[in-house]
């Protein structure tokens, strides 16, 4: 295995995998380029179902190409707003829900995930969440909307109940460049 703590966004999804089992449900809220789809789909394998939420269409088919290429069937592309994930998925049902915020890489910096929807999103995902499962945020201020959102967001999740969830937060203190951070979210 790799060194994890320094790689922020493998480390964040090897907690996440722990939470996983094949055919469990669990949501890839922003798709992006498909990376950590095929990751999850992998995880819950062919009899389980991955939710890919981007709203952009770009990102879609890159995570599209991603998915046939490594042959993978089992995940339902949404073109629509992670804020909307209670529309189509019941309530208390998924193992996971997983947010890499920010902007699609090489892609247009200007859409991206901003503070007032990303609450919007999380809440959505904490009504999707089964007892037990688990909420993976990963954040990264280096610009400016994404300094913004990752002060709204740990606002928001140290006010949470702590008889109903379980909070961690990991940050690489002393590293330089703005390294991604790692938001963890469990419902008793
Ligand atoms: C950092 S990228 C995700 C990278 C992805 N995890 C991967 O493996 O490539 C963030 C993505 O969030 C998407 N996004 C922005 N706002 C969104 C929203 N409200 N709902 C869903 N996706 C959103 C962007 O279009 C972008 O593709």
């Amino acid at each position: 295995m790799s060194n994890l703590i320094t790689r922020t966004t493998e480390l964040a999804m090897s907690v996440t995998l722990t939470y996983i089992k094949p055919g469990d449900t669990v949501v890839d809220a922003t798709c992006g380029t498909g990376r950590d789809t095929v990751v999850l789909a992998r995880a819950v394998g062919n009899e389980g179902r991955v939710y890919a939420f981007d709203i952009q269409k770009n990102a879609h088919l890159l995570t599209e190409t991603r998915l046939k290429s490594h042959g993978i069937a089992n995940v339902h592309l949404m073109l629509q707003s992670f804020v909307s994930m209670s529309d189509h998925i019941p309530e208390r049902s998924a193992a996971a829900v997983v947010f890499n915020l920010g902007y699609l890489p090489g892609g247009d910096h200007s859409i991206t995930t901003t503070a007032d929807t990303t609450i919007e999103g999380l809440e959505a995902a904490l009504r999707t969440i089964k007892p037990g499962g688990i909420v993976t945020v990963v954040m990264y201020d280096g610009h400016d909307e994404g300094a913004e959102e990752k002060k709204a967001v740990l606002e928001w999740a140290e006010a949470l109940d702590h008889k109903k969830f379980h909070v961690a937060y990991v940050s690489l203190l002393n590293q330089k460049n703005c390294p991604p951070e790692i938001l963890w979210i469990t419902r008793k």
